[in-house]
């Protein structure tokens, strides 16, 4: 066991049982993230949907399909990464996440962030851009990495907007065209 290990279970914890926001009303489980917390790369999604909220797991529905297939073009597997959300409630109706809900969970992701200590953080989609880079828009920074505090900030596009997703990378360009998206 490294020395991080305690500290983000103790995270978990916390996570399970928050009521700092409107949205642990209407959760079945809270969604802490999952992943190697000795990893480089942190992929920074939105809140959980319908499958992660059963499971208590980020990315496990249909966008999430798409990101292991991503991952996967990238050599790399879910358990090589971390993967979290900015809030760890799903928001009813899997609707944006209000300016409270996102400021009452920041505290969350900025512990995980300063225990994992990533190079690289992967924004996915527009919530987890603005704790960056509060204004820009997306289809303007998209798949451009920039560094800000010492890590490497790349913005995509959420994967459940796939399409467009896949016009960033090159890398991922082949499985589009065999998937018919692109
Ligand atoms: N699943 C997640 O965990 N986060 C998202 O942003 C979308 C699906
Ligand atoms: Fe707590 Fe975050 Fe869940 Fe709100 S979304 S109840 S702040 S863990």
């Amino acid at each position: 066991m490294n020395e991080q290990q305690p500290e983000m279970e103790k995270l978990v914890n916390e996570i399970s049982v928050c009521t700092k926001c409107q949205l642990h009303l209407s959760r079945k489980k809270a969604v802490p993230g999952e992943g190697n917390i000795k990893t480089r790369i942190l992929f920074i999604g939105e809140g959980p949907g319908l499958n992660e909220n059963e499971t208590g797991r980020p990315f496990v529905g249909q966008a999430g399909n798409f990101l292991n297939e991503l991952l996967g073009v990238a050599g790399l597997k879910r358990q090589d990464v971390f993967i979290t959300n900015v809030v760890k409630c799903r928001p009813p109706a899997n609707r944006d996440p209000m300016p409270e809900e996102l400021s009452a969970c920041a505290g969350y992701l900025d512990r995980q962030i300063a225990l994992i200590d990533p190079l690289i953080i992967v924004t996915l989609g527009r919530f987890s851009m603005a704790r960056y880079f509060p204004l820009k828009r997306i289809s303007a920074i998209h798949g451009q990495g920039h560094w800000v505090n010492g890590k490497m900030i790349v913005p995509m596009f959420h994967p459940a907007a796939a399409p467009a997703f896949c016009m960033i990378f090159p890398f991922c360009r082949n499985t589009c065209r065999q998937r018919k998206i692109s």
